[in-house]
């Protein structure tokens, strides 16, 4: 099993880095892209394991796809056949798969999904995914570890009310929406950016769609979608990691490639700490003046445009090092500080109490073998690495793997040492 080994950085940063195309706006992406026979071109999909699963799944499903992976560019299309049906192996891989459901009940009138379960974070349930369809004329059953949907007389229109924003299934009721008779409403709809970019795709394929970006969306169904081009926007979760890393090395990193509105709540916190944000056209720059000795803070992590729970665990290792007492509050996910026993390790003092994380800042870190619980909780990980005295060995880095493109290079180009060992 592969891992990454990692010494800690002595000097100060200055450098220059570029963010990848979004995994987490690549993948509904991609899903919508097949709900045409005609073929689209997506440029900037990260080169990540997500997306190549995403990519297998769909092509199990009917979908003709071809990946240039030096360009970053995806052709795709719906080629017609392929199954129903998307099956445990492929789904326990890559949770974000069961955005296949809404494109399948949108092309085929029929979706078989395998239930994905718990995942290391929490339960994750796909309750609200489900009343949207059912809401749509689907009729739902469960049994066997599948979810099955049918509607033999194809989708209608609905007003939805979730009672959660949640990112999955506001993207599912819109993928499944689009062609559906009528008009939908998605009331307290998700508004994170990946959102908007998945709405913007799915109007320059033909898609009615109103209000992207607001908790209540809109959407006028059509007849038929055709082929659009679209570039993925900036992975704004990578912004943010690099944004946490410039703070906890010091100096000055330029992140190019970024969106400073859609990281707003990373961008202030960082400010109470103690750093030096600018944001210009299509980049951020972050610095900390040797003088300054950044501070603890509070965080309560919520939907979009509240504090990200993918930052959760970055910033955790962040306040490992700040001075003071930071608290955490985890509201988003129930099972969300699998890092903290890895930090721990390390040496770090954190009291977890229920969604509550208490950390005791500036506490000398040290190196040791850890391990990725998860993907946000690996990039956890390399950050307490670089500034925890000596060597950090970290396992299970396919959990990284699967959200940071090229994290390796990136952070060598940066004058961090690390290795990937197979
Ligand atoms: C997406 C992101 C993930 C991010 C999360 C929250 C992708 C591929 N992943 O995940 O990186 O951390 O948004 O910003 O885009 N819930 C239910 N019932 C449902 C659906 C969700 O109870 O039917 C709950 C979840 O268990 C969780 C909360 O709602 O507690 C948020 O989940 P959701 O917004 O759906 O996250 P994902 O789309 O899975």
């Amino acid at each position: 099993m592969a891992k990454y080994v990692l010494q800690q950085y002595k000097g100060r940063l200055n450098s220059r880095v570029k963010i990848s195309g979004c995994k987490n706006a690549a993948l509904p992406i991609m899903c919508a892209a097949t709900l045409s026979t005609e073929t689209s071109t997506i440029s900037d999909i990260p080169d990540l394991i997500d997306v190549n699963i995403m990519k297998d799944i769909l092509v199990h499903l009917g979908a003709n796809i071809q990946y240039d992976k030096a360009s970053k560019t995806m052709t795709i299309g719906y080629g017609g056949n392929g199954s129903f049906e998307a099956p445990y192996d492929m789904v326990d891989k890559l949770r974000a798969s069961v955005l296949s459901m809404g494109v399948l009940l949108a092309t085929k009138g029929m979706a078989k999904v395998a239930s994905p379960g718990g995942c290391p974070i929490g339960a994750r349930p796909i309750d609200l995914h489900l009343k949207g369809f059912a809401a749509m004329g689907a009729e739902i059953q469960q049994g066997h570890g599948y979810v099955m949907a049918m509607a033999s007389r194809g989708l209608h229109g609905a007003t939805i009310y979730l009672d959660f924003p949640s990112v999955g299934a506001t993207e599912n009721i819109m993928l499944a929406a689009v062609t559906a008779r009528g008009e939908t409403i998605i009331d307290n709809a998700a508004n994170e950016p990946e959102i908007v970019d998945l709405a913007s795709f799915l109007s320059s394929m033909g898609a009615d769609i109103s209000g992207a970006g607001t908790d209540k969306i809109r959407i006028q169904g059509v007849n038929k979608l055709h082929a659009a081009d679209h570039t993925i926007m900036p992975d704004r979760i990578e912004t943010e990691s690099f944004m946490a890393i410039a703070a906890i090395l010091g100096g000055r990193l330029e992140i190019v490639n970024a969106i400073p509105e859609h990281v707003k709540p990373v961008t202030a916190k960082l400010r109470e700490m103690g750093c030096v944000v600018t944001e210009e056209e299509g980049c951020i720059v972050v610095e900390t003046p040797e003088n300054v000795n950044l501070k603890s803070v509070d965080i309560k992590t919520l939907p979009h445009p509240g504090f990200p729970t993918d930052m959760q665990a970055p910033f955790t290792s962040l306040l490992c090092k700040t001075a003071g007492t930071g608290i955490i509050t985890e509201t988003v996910f129930e099972n969300r500080f699998l890092h903290v026993q890895e930090l721990k390790r390390m040496g770090a003092n954190i009291k977890i109490d229920g969604r509550t994380a208490y950390i005791e800042g500036g506490l000398p870190l040290t190196g040791t073998k850890v391990k990725a619980m998860d993907l946000r909780a690996g990039m956890a990980m390399i950050l307490a690495g670089l500034f925890a005295d000596g060597q950090t060995e970290i396992d299970n880095i396919y959990h990284i793997e699967r959200g940071y493109e090229d994290l390796p290079e990136k952070l060598r180009s940066m004058g961090v040492e690390i290795a990937r060992i197979d």
